[in-house]
């Protein structure tokens, strides 16, 4: 085997559309459609083993960058909560959209996506008849279900929306029993249910998702320079999962915008191939929440200020990311076709595996140091093992996957203690000693920046 090669660069293609990773996705074990023996079920996805793991290192790295802080605790509240939650948080009344029927087709539509002219002439965008649509109607996006044996009205729960309001009604249990002074937040991680619309774009938007939000409970009047920090804070997360700066805006929402409980908020976006779509919402929420909270429940929810002698209800700016729509982004973003090869050149923290070990060949001679090279691996990287095919197709299956690097011992290698390490992005090989391995691959991963 050579050594040291650094080969010459080759043209580099993004991704251009989601049909391509849907099926890279699929064929590699990241995201299958749910229920596919079924013929699926619209909107739902599920994560096989590749996808699993890149979806826990981009929680974990979100869980890691929230809870080492002083000032954030953790917390994981359940999916069906009282029914009077959603009534105080204003999801009953307010978390609706327009809809419109065709009547022809039967299609649905978002009155307030459509175009206007269609819109005006009664046009369904999906048979083009004209005058079949129905007057715009609120539909609420909450999913209803039944607790316990009575299907009847006073047993109805709703699938949670959003995560946050688990955060707000434990707001005081957590500040106490962690005994937080404000300013202080509370993180939390899980599922959320949206009986959208109009779902679709893979899982960009889908009716089953994971938030990964957090809520900053402060002062009132400091709020809008904690909103300024946490704008910061988190870009600074999405750079640091290797997404590209050029890649990344924000989004400030005019007054229109506003979901019913903010007072100012922006979108961190990401450049999809379908166009600059929101990934992250930041809200300042006053104190709008607690405030409900304390109103529906009688409970007092204000916080007592110790220093100033001060009683308040803290107000709250939230940071919300789809854990889905993250990893969409992060996948979009590693995407790329140069030359003979497909490779997702994903930030070495998140990528599913971080170290292939091929044998050159299935010879007795090579297999006894292969198999203790990929057991020291083991020990602290998260390792694969391939010994099918040639060394350059072994190469492209791990590219495929966005494994960072991938170490071959060959019969050098046995006679001096050392393997050949192959890098992914820039396809070079260094030729080093088998007692250096761990470190260099460490120091590698440290080291590694997008482009
Ligand atoms: N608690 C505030 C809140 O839920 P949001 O802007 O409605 O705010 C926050 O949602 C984030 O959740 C979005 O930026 C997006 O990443 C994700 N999200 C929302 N709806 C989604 C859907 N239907 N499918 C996938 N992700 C979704």
């Amino acid at each position: 085997m050579s050594e040291n090669i650094t080969p010459a660069p080759v043209e580099s293609k993004e991704l251009t559309s989601f049909a391509d990773l849907v099926s890279l996705c699929k064929r590699r074990g990241f995201i299958f459609p749910s229920s596919e023996i079924y013929g699926g079920i619209g909107s739902c996805w599920d994560y096989g083993p590749l996808g699993v793991e890149l979806k826990l290192n981009i929680k974990n790295s979100w869980w890691k960058a929230m809870t080492d802080r002083e000032d954030v605790e953790g917390l994981d509240a359940s999916i069906l909560m009282h029914p009077r939650t959603w009534e105080a948080s204003g999801h009953v009344e307010g978390f609706v959209d327009p809809l419109v029927d065709c009547k022809n087709c039967k299609a649905r539509f978002r009155a307030d996506k459509m175009d206007e002219a269609q819109l005006k002439a009664g046009e369904c965008p999906t048979c083009g008849k004209k005058g079949t649509l129905t007057e715009p109607r609120n539909f609420n996006l909450m999913f209803k279900t039944h607790m316990g044996p009575l299907e009847e009205s006073a047993s109805i729960v709703y699938l949670r929306p959003e995560t946050a309001q688990g955060i707000f009604v434990n707001f005081e249990n957590v500040q106490q029993s962690a005994r937080q002074k404000v300013p202080f937040g509370i993180a939390q991680i899980g599922k959320a249910f949206r009986n959208e619309i109009t779902p679709g774009n893979f899982i960009f938007r889908t009716r089953e998702f994971e938030q990964m939000e957090m809520q900053y409970f402060v002062k009132p009047g400091t709020d809008m320079e904690w909103f300024e920090k946490w704008k910061e804070i988190r870009l600074n997360w999405h750079l640091g999962n290797g997404l590209r700066r050029k890649k990344l805006q924000f989004h400030t929402h005019g007054p229109t915008e506003l979901a019913h409980y903010a007072r100012a908020a922006f979108d961190v976006e990401y450049e999809f191939p379908i166009g600059w779509q929101e990934i992250e919402g930041i809200h300042n929420r006053s104190d709008f929440d607690l405030r409900r909270h304390q109103e529906f429940s009688k409970k007092k929810l204000e916080y007592f200020e110790e220093s100033t002698k001060e009683r308040y209800l803290p107000f709250v700016i939230e940071t919300s990311v789809g854990c889905d729509r993250a990893l969409l982004a992060i996948l979009c973003d590693s995407y790329r076709v140069e030359g003979d090869r497909t490779v997702l050149k994903l930030h070495p923290k998140l990528a599913p595996y971080k170290v292939a070990v091929f044998p050159l060949m299935k010879k007795p001679e090579l297999l006894e140091m292969t198999d203790k090279v990929f057991n020291t691996l083991k020990k602290n990287f998260r390792t694969t093992y391939d010994e099918s095919g040639t060394i350059g197709k072994r190469y492209r299956r791990q590219d495929e996957i966005g494994t960072p690097y991938c170490v071959t011992i060959d019969y050098d290698g046995v006679a001096d203690n050392t393997v050949t390490v192959r890098e992914r992005d820039g396809m070079t090989q260094q030729r080093i000693s088998a007692d250096q391995l761990v470190n260099y691959i460490n120091d590698q991963m440290l080291a590694w920046k997008s482009e």
